[in-house]
């Protein structure tokens, strides 16, 4: 499974990225607005510090205006992805773009079948946000397995991003189901790189390390 940060914090892609296991970057204007920062050079400094696939959305809502949009925020740098919302005007504009080279990667997806329009319409990647699923009482993980299972029925190209990642076990489980990658907060990097036991070993090691080293 790759592993993308969901973050515009340019220390937190940084430090993430110098762990060796990050393989792209998700971002959404609630994410850029927190940063405060303008968006089109903080997307294009993400970019040039992580050479995998750095997601930037579009907030167009109208199909010429997001295909307008799309193609300026692809513009920004060569590995963009440009984030569009599911509806009928992103599905036509989807259509458009993937067909001139720009990937889309089709976000605010809750069910297998806007999974499925998705990757018809040639998205490069979808974005089920299992927290919000959860959130409302949904079962995100079942609909995971389910939308892993669609897609090899039919062998679609578009991968799967798990989103929404609120906790370790998310990470685990949407490994399990086959989400082809995971974008996961840096708090929630930080916690799964960690363990109990993990910590209480190294401990041990080095107290026993200090009663032999003069030795
Ligand atoms: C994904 O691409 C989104 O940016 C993100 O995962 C949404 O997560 P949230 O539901 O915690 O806001």
């Amino acid at each position: 499974m790759r592993f993308f940060i969901d973050t515009a914090n340019i220390e937190e892609i940084r430090e993430a990225a110098s762990w060796g296991i990050l393989d792209g970057v998700t971002t959404n204007p609630t994410l850029c607005a927190k940063e405060g920062r303008e968006f089109r050079s903080s997307i294009k400094e993400i970019a040039d510090i992580v050479d995998g696939p750095i997601s930037a959305e579009a907030i167009s809502m109208e199909r010429d205006g997001i295909v307008e949009e799309a193609r300026k925020i692809a513009s920004i740098a060569p590995n963009i992805v440009v984030k569009i919302p599911i509806t009928e005007e992103g599905l036509a504009a989807t259509k458009k773009l993937s067909s001139e080279g720009i990937k889309v990667n089709m976000t605010l997806i809750f069910s297998v079948n806007q999974a499925l329009l998705a990757a018809k319409v040639g998205a490069a990647f979808v974005s089920p946000f299992l927290g919000r699923l959860d959130d409302i009482g949904h079962d995100s993980i079942a609909i995971l397995y389910d939308m892993v299972v669609v897609y090899q029925n039919y062998d679609f190209d578009t991968k799967i991003i798990a989103a929404s990642i609120r906790h370790p076990l998310h990470v685990t489980k949407a490994a399990e189901a086959g989400a082809d990658i995971a974008t996961v907060p840096f708090s929630i990097l930080q916690q799964i790189v960690t363990h109990p036991l993990t910590d209480k070993g190294i401990d041990r090691f080095l107290k026993d390390w200090d009663k032999i080293k003069n030795l």
